[in-house]
């Protein structure tokens, strides 16, 4: 049986051995009322359960995974010439899954973490970078890195695939290959479609 998400991951693979700025990046769209909005993401696994991304639940996209989890995730490995379009459902992950990771993050990133929960939430104005700074160093010498623990704001989260769209460009003469896989039944169906 085709499964486009080892497709996907074993594209990962080369195209992290061919080393592609992208191998470790998806772009994440969301949309809580008809008004879309995307960003670029750390993408952490693929498998057959889906793709998972962490993020911080003082963010504008956290607000609006709450009110809509339907979402599309493009992946873009120029060094392959391949895109991909998964659409889907978002869940949150377990909280083993954070707990695990999140003691594994530069301290840069868990002490800015822990910025959105006492200095401002994420996607918010703040006065200035360097006020930013001043609270981080401040915090930083009473707060040593190891005393920090997986705050309750960092959260994992699934997008478990509905429908994935594969955009192969290496035919040439623009004779592009492109593939709908949709899940029916727990089995995924491959359709062809004109590019
Ligand atoms: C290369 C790169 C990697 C990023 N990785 C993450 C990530 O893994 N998690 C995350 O929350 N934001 C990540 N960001 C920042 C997001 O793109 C975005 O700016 C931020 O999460 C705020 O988004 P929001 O206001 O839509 O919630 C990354 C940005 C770039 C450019």
């Amino acid at each position: 049986m085709i499964n486009p998400l080892e497709i996907i991951n074993n594209d990962r693979l080369s195209a992290r051995s061919l080393e592609d700025a992208n191998a470790e990046l998806c772009y994440l769209a969301l949309s809580e009322t008809g008004s879309p909005s995307v960003r670029t993401l750390i993408l952490r696994t693929i498998s057959n359960d889906g793709l998972t991304v962490f993020i911080n639940k003082t963010s504008a996209k956290w607000r609006t995974i709450s009110k809509n989890d339907e979402a599309e995730m493009l992946i873009w490995y120029p060094s392959l010439q391949r895109q991909y379009r998964i659409h889907g459902v978002i869940e949150e992950l377990d909280r083993a899954a954070i707990e695990q990771n999140w003691p594994r993050r530069p301290a840069g990133s868990k002490y800015l973490d822990h910025a959105t929960m006492n200095f401002q939430a994420q996607s918010q104005t703040i006065d200035s970078h360097a006020a930013l700074a001043s609270y981080i160093k401040e915090f930083r010498e009473t707060h040593p890195e190891d005393s920090l623990t997986t705050p309750e704001v960092a959260a994992g989260i699934i997008l478990r695939p509905e429908e994935i769209e594969c955009l192969d460009l290496n035919s040439p003469d623009r004779l592009h290959d492109r593939r709908r896989y949709t899940l029916v039944n727990g089995e995924w169906k491959e359709a062809q479609l004109m590019p």
